[in-house]
């Protein structure tokens, strides 16, 4: 009877053991695997997510051995030394105190956790002490509830969500430094695939900097949770090619457009309350608790990566913000169906 109980355990942990397996190859997959636009920190496509990753896979190979070890002589010994029959008469040997033993579990741990903590501080190190050369980006990015407020002081650009920078060759190193800021609660910037998380906290300046190789757009999300829309506040890092970059820095400088076409539109966005949110560069816009608008167009997504931008989802945006994107600070303005045609026909033009 007691034999065939022990089977049926057995297959049953068996059974488990599997499962989880198959689960977690499942899990495991998609994050090592899947290559388009993905977060994951173990494909980093940029210093210092690079070195981060090393990091993070000698640390999973230690603890991955001591768990091995650990669990390994924890299975064994439940095993080896399982109930029998005829064991109640006897109790196994008592044994107290073993100095060889206690020195051994004492100094092995000790020892691990020195050379944890002396890698992980050389990569802390190296990653806080670059300094940036002549010919660096500098951005500040302030983070907002839900959304990105995206500024290059030395450039003179103003823009939202998408954090357009240029990829650094051999030939021509241009990393990015970033100023983090919030203009309200604690938020977190965090793109994968190029750096490591670093918080953005009011009342206080964080930095940062990466420095990618591969064009290509690079996702990210706000990792502290700052309220209902939390999970809609993306990060898009467009990586370009240094003269494309170079093009795209070009056009945000321009003046926004004055198109005789959209001026009935221009009329009623400047009727309405919407200058005092947002700003359109050279005009009596001058909000800055939205974002910037003077080149809307050119940005790939609305409402921090909440839906593309295309005329049916900035129609829909502008009618009622809280469709898209329930608790956004921006109010539905009631507007009539003619004022949200005309307004989007403006904005339309600002390329
Ligand atoms: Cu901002 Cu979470």
């Amino acid at each position: 009877m007691r034999l065939r109980y022990h089977k049926i355990l057995r297959a049953f942990l068996l059974f488990v053991f599997a499962l989880t397996c198959l689960g977690l190859a499942g899990h495991i997959e998609p994050v090592l695997g899947n290559t388009d636009g993905v977060t994951s920190i173990f494909r980093p496509l940029s210093q210092p997510a690079q070195e981060i990753k090393e990091t993070s896979l000698l640390v999973l190979a230690i603890c991955g051995a001591i768990f091995v070890v650990v669990g390994g002589l924890l299975v064994y010994t439940i095993i080896r030394f399982r109930h029998r029959a005829g064991d109640e008469a006897s109790e196994p040997p008592q044994i107290y105190g073993s100095n060889q033993i206690e020195t051994a579990w004492t100094v092995l741990p000790i020892l691990i956790v020195f050379v944890l903590i002396l890698v992980t501080s050389r990569t802390i190190a190296d990653i806080q002490n670059r300094k940036a050369a002549p010919g660096a980006i500098h951005a500040t990015v302030v983070g907002h509830q839900w959304w990105w407020e995206i500024r290059y002081p030395e450039l003179g650009i103003v823009t939202a969500n998408e954090l357009h920078v240029p990829a650094s060759d051999h030939s021509r190193q241009q990393p990015t430094f970033l100023k983090l800021q919030s203009a309200d609660v604690a938020h977190s910037f965090w793109v994968p695939q190029l750096a490591g998380k670093t918080d953005v906290i009011p009342g206080r300046e964080n930095s940062m900097w990466f420095e990618p190789t591969q064009p290509g757009t690079y996702l990210g999300n706000c990792a502290e949770y700052c309220g209902m829309q939390h999970a809609r506040m993306l990060i898009r890092v467009v990586v370009q090619p240094p003269a494309e970059f170079e093009r795209w820095v070009a056009e945000q400088k321009r003046a926004a457009a004055e198109e005789s076409s959209a001026q009935a539109g221009r009329q009623v966005f400047f009727a309405n309350n919407c200058i005092n949110c947002h700003s359109i560069r050279g005009t009596s816009a001058q909000g800055a608790f939205g974002p910037d608008l003077t080149h809307l167009m050119s940005r790939q997504t609305l409402a921090s990566g909440a839906t593309p931008n295309t005329p049916e989802t900035l129609r829909a945006w502008v009618r009622d913000p809280q469709k898209l994107k329930v608790g956004c600070l921006m109010p539905n303005m009631q507007m009539a169906d003619t004022e949200v045609d005309q307004i989007v026909s403006y904005l339309q033009t600002l390329k």
